[in-house]
C-alpha cells in the first residue's frame, strides 16, 4: 500500500494522481484538472421506463451504510454510532450479511474491498477463493468432452473461502474496534435469530429446489417449506462458528473445528477442499488501481477481479470523446457498448490471478491506449467481436456494500458465494453454505460460464490460484480530491457494465445518486456480441438505429448496484430499485 500526504484542495489531486497513477499519462503534476463537460443535461427516461427520474436517496450527516440487507445496514450504523469507523462498520457488515442474507452474505465464500482513508491512504484487499491444492485444470470436463455443472453446483464446485481471513485483515490492519465488537451483531442475529420476512422467505423459496440437495434443508426447508413470515429463524451451528471467530481470530475457522467439519463434509460428498486447504489460504492487499475520469478520481480494484482494469479500459475510452452524446441517444448507446466490448476482449484473452500470470495492467489503464482503441471505433457502425483482438500483450505466461463515517473514511466491498447459496452445499454443524466459484475460472477455455463470459488459457485451473472475477467495488474522488460517490454490484460481468453507466451518469450527465442508479442500463460483454438493453429503458427508435448501425440487440438484465454519494452536508445512500437493501446513517 502507498502511503500518501493527507490531500486538501484543488492543487493535491493533480499530485495524488502523479504519486499513484497506473496510468501515467494521467494529469501532469501541477496542472488544473480539466472541467467536467456537463453539456448535456438530462431531460426525462423513457416513457416506458419502470422507475421515473427525481427519485430521492436516504440522506444523513454523518455516515451512511448501503448493502442489500436491512439488518445488515443497521448492524453498521449501530456500530458507526457507537464511535466505530467504515472499516469496523464494513466488518460488522460483512458478518452480518452472512447470517441475515445467506443468498449472498457469506463465510464460505470471498470478495474484495477498497478503501479510502481520511488522509488519503488507499489501500485493496483481495479475499478471494483459491483452487484447492488438488484441483485440475480438466476436473469440470465430462467423458463427452464437454463441461459438467460440477463447476456450479455440489461439493467439487467450491473454492476455499476467502471471506473471513479477509474481513479480518481489514479489521486488523484498518479497524480500530474488536473482533467481538464488530461481530457481536453477527452474532445476536444468529444465536437468537431475526424475525422471517418476505424478501428472505422469498429468496428460499426460489432457491430451494438447491437448497434441499444439500444438509441445509432441514433448517432452511423445515417440512419441505421455507421459514414462515413472522417466525424467528435462528441459526446456533452458525452461531458457534462466529463465536469461534470472535474467540481465537483466522484459527476459529481456518482450523480446528470449523475447518474440519468442512473436510468431513467434503469427503462425504466427493468434494476436493481439505482441512489442509483451509490452513493455507491467505488474503492479499493488493496495490488498489487509481486512474481518472474528466477529472475525477477513481480508485479500483486491481485483478484478481478483472472489475477495476476493464471499468477503467471503458471508461479512458470514452473520455476519448471531449464532448458526451445525449444521454440514452443512439449515438450515446454506441460508443458505451464499442467501448465495453473492447474492454471484455481485453479482460476475458489476458485477465487472471496476477500471482499466477503476468498481467498487462499498465498498457490496459493508459489513456494512450484508450486512444488507439478510440480509432478502431466507428462512430456510425458497429464492430464484430471477431473482428476485434486483443492489442494488449505481454509474455503469455502471463453483494456489495458501502459504508462512510463521519471522519471521512470510505470503504467499498463486494462479496459472494457466485451463484445465490453458492454451490448448494451446507457444512452441518458449522453452518453455512460454500461458494460455487470454480465457474468463474475458464473450465474449458473458449467455452462459455453460467454467465457467457468466454474466457481464455490465462484463467484455466490450477491449484492455489484465484479465479478471475468481474467485482467492482469503486471509490470516485472529486477533481479537488475528496469522496464523492462509492459504488459497487452483483451481477457477474453486468457488474462492471452497470457499474461505468452509473459514474457518467453521475459525472457526465449529472444525474442525482437515485437517478444514476435507475437510469436504465445496457450492457456489451464482447461475446456473447449482443448489445442487450433493459426493457422499456430504450426506445424502440434507438433499438432500431442500434440494429442500423450492425448491432444484434435484445432485452437483457443489469447488474444491482448499491452506492453511497457525497451531498452538501452530508450523505446520500441508496440500494438499487431493482433488488432489496437499506441505505441508512446516522
Ligand atoms: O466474481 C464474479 O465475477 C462472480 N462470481 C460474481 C457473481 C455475482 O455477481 C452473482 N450475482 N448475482
Amino acid at each position: 500500500m502507498v502511503r500518501l500526504p493527507r490531500v486538501r484542495g484543488t492543487a493535491a489531486w493533480p499530485a495524488l494522481v502523479a504519486v499513484l497513477a497506473m496510468s501515467l499519462d494521467a494529469f501532469p503534476a501541477g496542472q488544473a484538472p480539466p472541467p467536467r463537460p456537463g453539456n448535456v443535461e438530462l431531460t426525462t427516461f423513457p416513457a416506458e421506463w419502470t422507475y421515473r427520474p427525481g427519485g430521492q436517496a436516504p440522506f444523513a450527516e454523518h455516515g451512511m451504510v448501503a448493502s442489500n440487507c436491512a439488518l445488515a445496514t443497521e448492524a453498521g450504523v449501530d456500530i458507526l454510532k457507537a464511535g466505530g469507523t467504515a472499516v469496523d462498520a464494513s466488518v460488522a457488515v460483512g458478518f452480518a450479511l452472512a447470517v441475515a442474507y445467506p443468498e449472498a452474505g457469506n463465510i464460505g465464500g470471498g470478495g474484495y474491498a477498497v478503501l479510502r482513508m481520511a488522509d488519503g491512504r488507499t489501500a485493496a484487499l483481495d479475499y478471494r477463493e483459491t483452487a484447492p491444492a488438488s484441483a485440475t485444470r480438466d476436473m469440470f470436463i465430462g467423458a463427452d468432452g464437454k463441461p459438467t455443472d460440477a463447476s456450479l453446483v455440489g461439493h467439487r464446485a467450491s473454492g476455499v473461502p476467502g471471506s473471513v481471513a479477509g474481513l479480518l485483515a481489514l479489521l486488523e490492519k484498518h479497524g480500530t474496534l474488536t473482533r467481538r465488537q464488530v461481530m457481536a451483531p453477527a452474532i445476536r442475529l444468529a444465536r437468537e435469530g431475526f424475525v422471517v420476512d418476505g424478501i428472505f422467505r422469498t429468496s428460499v423459496e426460489q432457491n430451494a429446489a438447491l437448497i434441499t440437495r444439500f444438509a441445509a434443508s432441514a433448517l432452511f426447508l423445515p417440512g419441505g417449506r421455507p421459514p414462515e413470515l413472522g417466525t424467528r429463524f435462528v441459526q446456533a451451528g452458525l452461531a458457534g462458528t462466529l463465536e469461534r471467530i470472535a474467540e481465537a481470530g483466522a484459527g476459529g475457522f481456518y482450523a480446528g473445528p470449523v475447518a474440519a467439519a468442512v473436510d468431513t463434509e467434503m469427503k462425504r460428498g466427493g468434494g476436493v477442499v481439505t482441512a489442509a486447504d483451509f490452513a493455507g489460504y491467505k488474503p492479499a492487499w493488493r496495490t488498489p488501481l487509481v486512474s481518472s475520469y474528466r477529472g475525477h478520481g477513481l480508485i479500483a480494484m486491481p485483478p484478481s477481479s478483472s472489475g477495476g482494469i476493464t471499468l477503467i479500459e471503458t471508461l479512458n475510452i470514452l473520455e476519448t470523446w471531449p464532448a458526451t452524446a445525449p444521454w440514452g441517444s443512439a449515438t450515446a448507446l454506441h460508443r458505451m457498448a464499442s467501448a465495453f466490448q473492447r474492454a471484455f476482449v481485453d479482460r476475458n484473452e489476458t485477465l487472471a490471478d496476477p500471482d499466477f500470470v503476468t498481467l498487462p495492467l499498465e498498457q490496459l489503464a493508459s489513456k494512450a491506449y484508450a486512444r488507439e482503441l478510440r480509432k478502431t471505433i466507428d462512430d456510425a457502425r458497429a464492430s464484430p467481436t471477431k473482428a476485434l483482438r486483443p492489442l494488449a500483450r505481454e509474455s503469455r505466461e502471463t453483494t456489495n456494500y458501502a459504508v462512510v463515517d463521519r471522519w471521512g473514511n470510505a470503504v467499498a466491498t463486494t462479496t459472494t458465494l457466485n451463484s445465490l447459496y453458492g454451490s448448494g452445499v451446507w457444512v452441518p454443524g458449522a453452518g453455512f453454505f460454500l461458494n460455487n466459484e470454480m465457474d468463474d475460472f475458464a473450465v474449458q477455455p473458449g467455452t462459455p460460464n453460467q454467465f457467457g463470459l468466454v474466457q481464455g488459457e490465462s484463467n484455466a485451473i490450477t491449484p492455489g490460484k484465484r479465479m478471475l472475477s468481474a467485482m467492482a467495488p469503486t471509490i470516485v474522488l472529486d477533481p479537488k480530491g475528496s469522496v464523492l460517490m462509492l459504488v459497487g454490484g452483483r451481477g457477474g460481468p453486468r457488474i462492471i457494465t452497470a457499474v461505468v453507466q452509473a459514474i457518467v451518469n453521475v459525472i457526465d450527465y449529472r444525474m442525482s445518486l437515485a437517478d444514476a442508479v435507475g437510469a436504465p442500463r445496457i450492457h456489451h460483454q464482447a461475446l456473447p456480441d449482443v448489445l442487450e438493453y433493459e426493457k422499456g429503458g430504450v426506445p424502440s427508435a434507438v433499438v432500431d438505429a442500434l440494429a442500423g448501425m450492425g448491432y444484434a440487440t435484445k432485452p437483457g438484465g443489469t447488474g444491482s448496484l448499491t452506492a453511497i454519494m457525497r451531498s452538501q452536508k452530508g450523505w446520500q445512500g441508496l440500494f438499487d430499485p431493482r433488488k432489496h437493501g437499506l441505505a441508512a446513517g446516522y
